[in-house]
């Protein structure tokens, strides 16, 4: 039987998704591909990006994975529909999160913080047209690079975040949602330019939405543990960078 989970981002960020998913599902096998000898998909014209994400979905189906998970914002929004429409599995996508944001408005905006493609593709235009009315998008200029580069924790990474949220620091800001999976990585630099203002990620929902749809196709895992093999497009010394980050995430 199949039983091996498929999760992808064009680099290190999906690593905050697959942490959630592997602890809600420990009996689950994992294998987590990340594009970072192409990171940032971000920045890149759609045409590319569905090359890119085509090209590591094959990574993927060549180890007969029994669902997918784009554990990226960017890929699901240029990639997830193509996917679906190809494979049997089941294929879990990301938005971000700004429903839920928007529900716990008090007054004020919502900031949405995503890659400039996320928030230029259909997929944010539609959940802007539904729930945006008080959301402000803001593109997390540079900050994929921080984290890719492993420098989420540097003074670098603080000040790249500040200058970018300085216009919106004097306003009336009820949440923040990070609309991209490398972002919950510089979550305290976030936080610390709105202090207690909540903060929205797909993160939960998503590792639930997996297990849901495990479940409806009756492969949820029987194994008594599940496994974990990490591979990259990259430089070999990025699997370091992701244990890095998966053991920064358990100690948070
Ligand atoms: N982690 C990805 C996302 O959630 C994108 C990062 C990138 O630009 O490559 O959007």
């Amino acid at each position: 039987m199949k039983d091996l989970i498929g999760f992808f981002d064009s680099g290190v960020g999906g690593i905050s998704v697959l942490h959630t998913a592997m602890t809600l599902m420990p009996r689950e096998s994992f294998l987590y591909y990340g594009d970072n000898g192409n990171a940032p998909y971000g920045t890149k014209p759609l045409e590319e990006i569905r090359a890119l994400c085509r090209q590591a979905m094959d990574v993927l189906l060549s180890r007969d994975v029994k669902a997918i998970v784009l554990a990226c914002n960017t890929a699901t929004s240029a990639y997830a529909e193509i996917l679906r429409s190809e494979v049997s599995i089941p294929v879990i996508g990301m938005e971000p999160a700004i429903k839920p944001a928007q529900e716990n408005r008090t007054g004020g905006d919502v900031l949405a913080l995503a890659t400039k493609a996320t928030l230029s593709l259909p997929k944010f235009k539609n959940l802007m047209a539904r729930y945006g009315s008080h959301v402000i998008p803001v593109v997390g200029e540079g900050f994929v690079e921080l984290v890719e580069s492993g420098e989420a924790d540097s003074e670098r990474a603080r000040e790249a975040v500040e200058a970018v949220l300085a216009p919106y620091m004097g306003r009336d800001i009820d949440s923040i949602v990070l609309g991209c999976t490398h972002y919950p990585f510089l979550q305290r630099h976030i936080q610390a330019c709105f202090p207690g203002k909540p903060i929205f990620d797909g993160r939960l929902g998503t590792a639930m939405q997996l297990r849901r749809r495990l479940e409806a196709v009756g492969s949820l895992s029987q194994a008594e543990r599940g496994t974990l093999e990490l591979r990259t497009s990259g430089a070999t010394d990025v699997l370091v960078l992701m244990r890095s980050l998966l053991a920064y995430l358990d100690r948070t």
